[in-house]
């Protein structure tokens, strides 16, 4: 018989000696490497408690479910390890490794559109203290993002594509170290198939259930994801090297926020698990009968793909909801970076419109609500606060194509859509027609005059038909002003 047990197995030769001796070695030195930095290790498996996690802005702890941000508009949630844990070894700048799983659930709601996103992150300080929705993920504001001082680090889950962050598209997972700006990112997917080369993309906003590995040694960070109950792949989605020494503070927060905008979303981590010396602490998640958040069928989700990258530089105009918007290049921001509201706006116009608004009243300006094609863009067909509006979309890259006449003509005529008497209003089919490029009609022309006069602004326009953009402004003693916002 073959015990395991038998005797040549402990007959001591040179070389087993020297292993031994070096496994010794090994253990002694990452004993006192582990004593003296204490590392750190939990495994949380849908038993999320007060006591295990600290919650600031929306996140709930629902069912043992960490809810990061709920149904409601411009939420901000964030969740936290109860302490700092220590991220560098101790008398040095070089950070520990780690590595961390969790399971997440990202579930829409019918007819609404879904974003923004949530990031996992290390950060100095407890809190929601500054920190905006939106585009912002409950992470920075516009004002810190970028500042090297935030030491942040965060691998973000986005699902917008805000194009002053250099976003590749609204489905993605990107590395953010102090910054919205990631410094690499992927599609959201996983790589399979023959030699790890088939890429299979996942919609982060299906309410599936998705686990996600994040693994840092020797400054090199690796991101991995994929249908929980799937096994790892073995090619990591991200895999980058980053300098973390100086990001990094020796002890730090580590957890999850996320945000909602306009745009919402139900932000879930099922399960989590982190460490700094087990490799294997995502095969501690259970992934078998874990709850579902994927919506019932009927809901209107977003049909994939469709390009948003439009968003800077368009301009839009809204017509028949009592509202004229510009939304030209960023060229004028207040100092805080907010859209800055101005007087006559509140006395014409019921409130100015951002990009996201804008966004979800054409169904993130779905092919389906196009409604004309014009000149240098497309037309679309929406409902912003109940009211019927037309929405035209210039793609940045034609910008220059929209001249001062243009946008001019535009506020016009949508300032004819806000005269007081509603038969003085033109018809949405006339107004597509002008943003399709045609000119405007005598009767068309008569109320926009009609308009200008109820405004008070008519008289003598130098013998033309209608007040230039700066008559305009002169006739209200510069209580007007041409608003120039950034595009979101
Ligand atoms: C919270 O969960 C932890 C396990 O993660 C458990 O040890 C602890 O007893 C729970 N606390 C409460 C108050 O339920
Ligand atoms: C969202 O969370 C807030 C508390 O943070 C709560 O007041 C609100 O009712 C929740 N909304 C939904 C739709 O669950
Ligand atoms: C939390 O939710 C409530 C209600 O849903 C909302 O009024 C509040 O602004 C939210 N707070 C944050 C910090 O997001
Ligand atoms: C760390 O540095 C401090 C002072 O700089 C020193 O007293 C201490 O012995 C050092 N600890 C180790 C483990 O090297
Ligand atoms: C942005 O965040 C920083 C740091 O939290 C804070 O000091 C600053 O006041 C915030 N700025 C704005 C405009 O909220
Ligand atoms: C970065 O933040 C620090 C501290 O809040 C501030 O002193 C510094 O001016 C900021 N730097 C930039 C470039 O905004
Ligand atoms: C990261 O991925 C690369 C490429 O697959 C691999 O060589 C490396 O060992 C991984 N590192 C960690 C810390 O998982
Ligand atoms: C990382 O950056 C620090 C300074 O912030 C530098 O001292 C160190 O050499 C860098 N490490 C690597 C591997 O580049
Ligand atoms: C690492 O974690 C996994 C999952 O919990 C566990 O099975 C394994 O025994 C751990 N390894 C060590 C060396 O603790
Ligand atoms: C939803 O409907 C599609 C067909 O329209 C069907 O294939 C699918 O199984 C349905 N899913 C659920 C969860 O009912």
């Amino acid at each position: 018989m073959n015990y395991p047990w038998k005797p040549n197995r402990f007959s001591p030769s040179p070389p087993s000696l020297m292993s031994s001796l070096a496994l010794f070695l090994f253990f002694i030195s990452s004993f006192q490497l582990l004593s003296s930095v204490s590392a750190t290790e939990f495994i949380y498996n849908t038993d999320f408690n007060s006591s295990n996690i600290q919650l600031f802005g929306n996140a709930t702890i629902q069912y043992s479910i960490l809810t990061i941000t709920n149904a409601s508009e411009r939420s901000i949630g964030r969740a936290l390890y109860p302490s700092k844990i220590p991220t560098k070894a101790s008398n040095s700048s070089l950070p520990l490794p780690f590595s961390t799983s969790f399971i997440f659930s990202l579930a829409p709601f019918q007819d609404l559109l879904p974003g923004h996103g949530f990031v996992f992150l290390f950060t100095p300080v407890t809190g929601i203290d500054g920190v905006t929705s939106s585009e912002m993920l409950g992470l920075f504001n516009r004002t810190n993002n970028g500042n090297s001082s935030n030491h942040v680090f965060g691998i973000e889950f986005d699902m917008f594509q805000n194009e002053q962050f250099g976003d590749i598209n609204d489905n993605h997972v990107g590395v953010d170290i102090n910054s919205l700006s990631s410094v690499v990112s992927h599609a959201a997917g996983f790589w399979d198939g023959k030699d790890n080369l088939e890429f299979e993309d996942l919609d982060l906003n299906n309410g599936v259930n998705y686990q996600v590995w994040i693994d840092y040694l020797d400054s090199t960070i690796n991101v991995t994801m994929a249908r929980a109950g799937q096994t790892r792949p073995q090619r990591p989605l991200i895999s980058e090297s980053v300098n973390l020494s100086s990001v990094l503070l020796d002890e730090m927060y580590v957890g999850f926020t996320g945000a909602t905008g306009t745009l919402v979303q139900t932000q879930r981590i099922l399960a989590w698990s982190f460490s700094n010396t087990n490799f294997s602490i995502g095969d501690a998640l259970v992934t078998s009968k874990l709850p579902s958040f994927v919506p019932s069928n009927g809901s209107v989700l977003r049909s994939k793909g469709f390009i948003i990258g439009v968003s800077l530089g368009a301009f839009f105009i809204l017509c028949c909801a009592v509202v004229v918007f510009v939304y030209l290049s960023k060229r004028k921001r207040s100092k805080a970076g907010e859209e800055e509201i101005e007087d006559w706006e509140l006395e014409y116009w019921p409130h100015r419109i951002g990009y996201e608004d804008i966004y979800a009243a054409t169904k993130g300006f779905s092919d389906r609500n196009v409604i004309g094609i014009g000149g240098n863009g497309k037309v679309y067909k929406g409902v912003l606060q109940g009211a019927e509006v037309a929405v035209k979309r210039i793609p940045y890259e034609r910008r220059s194509e929209c001249s001062t006449d243009e946008v001019e003509k535009v506020l016009r005529l949508g300032l004819s859509c806000t005269h007081p008497n509603p038969a003085a209003r033109p018809a949405m089919r006339q107004i597509v027609k002008v943003l399709e490029g045609e000119n405007m009609d005598t009767s068309l022309l008569d109320k926009i005059n009609s308009a200008a006069t109820s405004f008070g602004y008519a008289g003598s326009f130098n013998n033309r038909t209608y007040p230039t953009m700066d008559e305009l402004f002169q006739s209200h003693d510069s209580s007007v002003t041409l608003n120039i916002a950034a595009g979101r």
